[in-house]
């Protein structure tokens, strides 16, 4: 019977068509960390290898010789930087996965990598030809820009209305009903982390940090150091962790409530407009950016998977993503690629959304889901776009729109011109909006969806912005709220 029915379908794989993938754009989530509860956190050995094998199995399926999915005109083994845009915000755990991965897609090239001087003389990049590939620290790239994005940072920090938003979750039903129903949970586990949570911190009100220090321990510390690891049994750590992911999805998407998934939309209007770029680039355009990879929280993860209905595909999208977890969009065609020099028609373009939960490899490949609350995995571009573009905030307007009237937004909306005009000083208008204020917004736009969810956690807890090393100390004082860049 098995036997028969391979015969019907051999002979109709040589008439599927070659799928192309024209480019890609990556969502990464940091590798393995240390626990919140004690600062600095950083990455962990076990870490930089998940985000090294990311990289190498992303390379394997995209750029390598023999790769299954070639992204034709990508470098091979000699990176082209304009190719690739990698961005992270500064966070030590975000920007090293952000390097290491990088280290796995292009490694060392060894006397590839190397040039011959007048001299005659040979010089290899050190480190057996290591290639170094920027990756761009958003809030950097924002600080040495002009003021006025500055300002839209300092007067903003955020999203005023996502963090009423997020902030009213502690006011919910659900939250409440939570935070009663678990208490004895909590307290029941105290001899297990009372050194770290006190009792009267010992709550669902830090569902997450009390997850991430047992999380974090399980992982590093042999269970004879552990107090009490008795308590700690598989039921009991499950439900440290779903109520985790309960928490932190309440904090991070509420579909009454868009606004509460901001960095989601930012998200969104990101991956539009880089695969749009890519598309409109001839297919043999070997300067052309094709792959743009981007790090982030999992709270970004959760506020696009809200706000994209991927709970639909699978409830297990309300979870909190693994570490080094992944997700890919990729822009794929049938169409015949033989004219290099012309871009290939939008209307012959689909977008496929894979995620891999935790470290991608062979055995844990990113899987196709769909998205939107469709039964298609490949969505037409226009699809795909107009889905997008139902939640997706790419242009001031639209930020100061949902965000309401707080930093920048405040002083345009008093002085009652549009953002665009308001907040551009000089050049030429692109569509709309000036070449400076269309820079601008990519920067804030990256940065914000970085710090979106930092800057919405920090007012959940009660702290504000400061400096970086300031800033660590606010948030030793409240260890038991999450903290950071929500990572
Ligand atoms: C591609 O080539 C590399 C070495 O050149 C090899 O290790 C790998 O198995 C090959 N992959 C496939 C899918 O053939
Ligand atoms: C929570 O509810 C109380 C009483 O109903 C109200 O005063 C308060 O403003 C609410 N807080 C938020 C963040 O919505
Ligand atoms: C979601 O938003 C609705 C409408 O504002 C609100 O009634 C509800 O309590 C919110 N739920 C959560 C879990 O925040
Ligand atoms: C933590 O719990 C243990 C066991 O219940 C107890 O002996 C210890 O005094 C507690 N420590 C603190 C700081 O509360
Ligand atoms: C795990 O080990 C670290 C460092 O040794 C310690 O601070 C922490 O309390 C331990 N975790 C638990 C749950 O005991
Ligand atoms: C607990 O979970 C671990 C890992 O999933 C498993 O190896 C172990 O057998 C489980 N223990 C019990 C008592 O179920
Ligand atoms: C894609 O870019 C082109 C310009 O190259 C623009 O006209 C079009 O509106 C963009 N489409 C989307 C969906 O952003
Ligand atoms: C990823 O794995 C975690 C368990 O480690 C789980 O809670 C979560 O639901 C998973 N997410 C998806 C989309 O598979
Ligand atoms: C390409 O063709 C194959 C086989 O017909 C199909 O499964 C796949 O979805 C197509 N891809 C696109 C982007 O249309
Ligand atoms: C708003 O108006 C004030 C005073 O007229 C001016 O100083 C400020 O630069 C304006 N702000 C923007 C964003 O145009």
């Amino acid at each position: 019977m098995q036997l028969s029915s391979l015969l019907v379908v051999l002979p109709a794989l040589p008439l599927v068509a070659a799928e192309t993938v024209l480019g890609t754009y990556i969502f990464h989530r940091h590798g393995d960390r240390t626990t919140k509860s004690y600062s600095p956190v950083s990455l962990t050995p076990l870490g930089a290898d998940q985000a090294l094998a990311s990289g190498l199995w992303y390379r394997h399926q995209y750029l390598s010789a023999n790769a299954s999915s070639r992204i034709p005109g990508m470098a091979t083994d000699l990176p082209v930087l304009s190719q690739l845009s990698v961005t992270s915000p500064v966070d030590n755990v975000l920007q090293g996965s952000a390097q290491v991965f990088l280290m796995g897609l292009y490694p060392p090239a060894g006397s590839a990598a190397s040039q011959t001087l007048a001299d005659g003389s040979s010089v290899t990049t050190p480190l057996g030809g290591y290639q170094f590939i920027p990756v761009n620290a958003v809030s950097t790239a924002a600080s040495s820009r002009g003021s006025e994005d500055n300002l839209w940072l300092q007067g903003g920090s955020g999203c005023g209305n996502a963090v009423a938003s997020s902030n009213s979750y502690f006011n919910s039903s659900e939250y409440l009903a939570a935070l009663k129903s678990t208490q004895t949970f909590y307290q029941s586990l105290l001899p297990v982390y009372n050194t770290t949570f006190p009792s009267a911190t010992a709550s669902f009100k830090n569902a997450y940090a009390i997850y991430d220090y047992i999380h974090v321990s399980e992982i590093h510390n042999a269970s004879s150091t552990i107090s009490s690891a008795g308590l700690l049994t598989n039921e009991t750590l499950h439900q440290l962790q779903t109520r985790a992911d309960q928490h932190e999805w309440g904090l991070a998407f509420n579909s009454s409530e868009q606004v509460r998934a901001i960095s989601g939309s930012l998200l969104a209007a990101q991956i539009v407009q880089a695969l749009n770029n890519t598309l409109a680039a001839p297919v043999g355009k070997t300067s052309a950016q094709k792959m743009t990879i981007q790090f982030g929280p999992y709270g970004t993860f959760m506020a696009f998977f809200g706000l994209a209905k991927a709970p639909a595909a699978s409830p297990e999208f309300y979870g909190i993503v693994d570490y080094a977890s992944s997700m890919v969009f990729e822009l794929v065609t049938n169409a015949s690629l033989d004219d290099s020099a012309a871009a290939v028609s939008p209307d012959k373009v689909s977008v496929r959304f894979r995620f891999a939960n935790g470290t991608a490899s062979d055995a844990n490949p990113p899987r196709a889901f769909p998205l939107f609350g469709q039964t298609e995995t490949t969505l037409s571009w226009s699809t795909f776009v107009s889905e997008m573009n139902k939640f997706a905030i790419g242009s001031n307007e639209a930020w100061c729109k949902a965000c309401g009237p707080t930093g920048a937004c405040a002083e345009i909306a008093q002085n009652g011109s549009s953002v665009s005009t308001a907040a551009s000083t000089d050049g030429s208008s692109t569509g709309g909006i000036s070449t400076p204020v269309a820079g601008v917004i990519g920067a804030v736009v990256t940065l914000a969806v970085i710090l979106g969810l930092e800057g919405l956690i920090m007012a959940v807890a009660g702290l504000r912005l400061t400096k970086k090393g300031k800033k660590n100390d606010v948030v030793r004082k409240t260890s038991n709220s999450d903290n950071g860049s929500n990572a």
